[in-house]
């Protein structure tokens, strides 16, 4: 990272919902996380033990995703999966849509990063005291099939019990441009309340969902939103209330990034209805700023 002034990220932090830090990477922890993450997939891949295409509705009946809150699993583009053949349509590395959700705590290269001194840094400009990294995705966008983000809050998937303690990281690994998929921001829609949640079912449920939404999904206009294209080793620092979404990826390159959330347990709590619990694994991890 370059002398950056981290006083002026956190006010556009404060002023946006998120801003965004070049060059936060240097090109070889670039490399050194991309190569991991290929090669993470190769290994499962030649192990046939990827288990499921993304999708919420599968998530919210699915053991395994709860699970993979304490694991590093692997799950599949919905758009590159055969449902009836339950198998993806491509070779594994073109359908892989992410792996999630313990690699800030289980994979040495992604504890290293997620726990380094620059991260550390910003936590502690963006006023937080003791961040609690609460999961951690590599996420692939694969072309022509890497599926949309529609616009969303963190907060509705990431239970802190005061949203506003609620950060996401996410580093660009490959290039994210508006053509392949790169994250827009609704300015300022951090100050608005949490539309919805994203919780554990309290009571069985006739369809077998193990997750349910609070509350039906609010509407955006799409012309409102700013696109934040950046290149390999760029940083977007996300608060947990700022509406934002990505496009599904039409062209042919790749855009991956790594990307993980934190709430400041000095400010707030984490509810025990979120899908992402700790569940006495540690892999809810505090770092020392
Ligand atoms: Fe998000």
């Amino acid at each position: 990272m370059k002398n950056i002034d981290l006083s002026q990220v956190a006010r556009d932090y404060e002023r946006d919902g998120f801003a965004i830090i070049r060059d936060f990477l240097d090109h070889t922890e670039v490399e050194a996380i991309k190569n991991e993450s290929l090669k993470l997939v190769e290994e499962k891949a030649s192990k046939d033990e990827i288990k499921l295409p993304f999708h919420h509705q599968i998530h919210g009946s699915s053991q395994h995703f709860l699970d993979s809150a304490n694991s590093i699993e692997f799950f599949y583009e919905k758009a590159a999966y055969d449902f009836e053949a339950n198998k993806p349509t491509l070779p594994t590395l073109q359908s892989i849509a992410k792996i999630g959700h313990a690699l800030h705590k289980l994979n040495p290269i992604f504890n290293k990063l997620t726990t380094s001194q620059k991260v550390c840094n910003v936590f502690r400009a963006i006023g937080q005291l003791q961040p609690t990294i609460v999961q951690s995705m590599v996420i692939f966008k694969n072309p022509q099939v890497g599926g949309e983000y529609t616009p969303h809050q963190d907060a509705t998937f990431l239970s802190a019990e005061d949203p506003n303690a609620l950060v996401g990281f996410w580093i660009a690994v490959e290039e994210a441009t508006e053509e392949n998929g790169c994250l827009s921001f609704l300015p300022g829609s951090h100050k608005s309340e949490l539309a919805r949640r994203w919780v554990r079912s309290k009571e069985k449920r006739d369809d077998g969902a193990l997750l349910e939404w609070t509350d039906s999904p609010r509407q955006y206009d799409n012309s409102l939103f700013v696109a934040t294209p950046v290149r390999p080793g760029d940083l977007i620092i996300i608060h947990g209330l700022v509406v934002h979404r990505s496009a599904m990826n039409k062209s042919q390159k790749r855009r991956l990034s790594y990307t993980f959330h934190a709430y400041d347990k000095a400010r707030t709590s984490y509810r025990d209805d979120g899908w992402c619990q700790d569940n006495g694994t540690g892999t809810f991890l505090t770092v020392s700023v």
